[in-house]
């Protein structure tokens, strides 16, 4: 059944990229094998239905380091984690949180921490660490030019999603590849898209 479906996206894929007259490459649409993988752990998120682009991330990228900045209950750290393991190829990965939320993801309890902490362990303790800090305190822990993959998913406020775009991009290695989450969204005053304008502006400025 899996095998059928994937045969016809596949032949869709083909008819589009012919369509568009476009090379035939099938990454440029962020899909392979990996993105049909399922997540082994679901937990009520924003980020519920990009597990297929972070499977296909991973297993494009093979970052030797990630970060994320924001985890909350787990959902994209987790997917990160899985395909990390599953791939097996030797990366290492860490989540930092205060993990007692924010103004956009609502203020929570120790529990939060202790459920992923007791999931995450067991499974993923061996190359992946928590790290139950500030963004900024946890800065010293990591090398300039030493991060391959960076997930920002902290407070969405303009001011907020720069800083912590500024503060760790010293830390980003020359193959880096940078995630900002929600860059699309306009309402309860979320600033990611303003910044996220911004780093376009300079990336195609001559
Ligand atoms: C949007 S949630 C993360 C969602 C998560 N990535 C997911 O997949 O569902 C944002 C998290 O960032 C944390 N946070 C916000 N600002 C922070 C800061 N400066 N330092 C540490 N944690 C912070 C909050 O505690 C919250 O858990």
């Amino acid at each position: 059944m899996l095998k059928r479906l994937r045969c016809s996206l596949t032949k869709r894929l083909d008819r589009f990229w012919l369509a568009c007259d476009l090379p035939k490459n099938p990454g440029r649409l962020f899909v392979s094998d990996a993105s049909f993988w399922r997540p082994e752990r679901k937990s009520e998120s924003g980020w519920i239905g990009h597990a297929p682009f972070a499977f296909w991330l991973i297993a494009t990228h093979q970052p030797r380091t990630v970060v994320e900045l924001g985890t909350h209950t787990g959902y994209s750290f987790l997917c990160f984690c899985q395909a990390i393991k599953k791939l097996g190829y030797g990366a290492t990965s860490a989540a930092i949180d205060t993990w007692k939320g924010d103004e956009h993801a609502g203020i929570y309890d120790d529990n939060v921490l202790e459920d992923l902490r007791s999931y995450h362990d067991a499974r993923y303790g061996g190359f992946s660490t928590l790290i139950e800090s500030t963004f900024d305190n946890a800065l010293h822990r990591f090398a300039d030019g030493s991060i391959d993959l960076l997930h920002i998913d902290g407070q969405h406020f303009y001011e907020d999603v720069r800083h912590d775009f500024q503060t760790w991009r010293r830390k980003l290695s020359d193959r880096a590849i940078v995630l900002f989450h929600d860059t699309d969204v306009r309402d309860r005053e979320f600033g990611v898209f303003r910044l996220w304008s911004e780093v376009v502006r300079d990336a195609r400025a001559p």
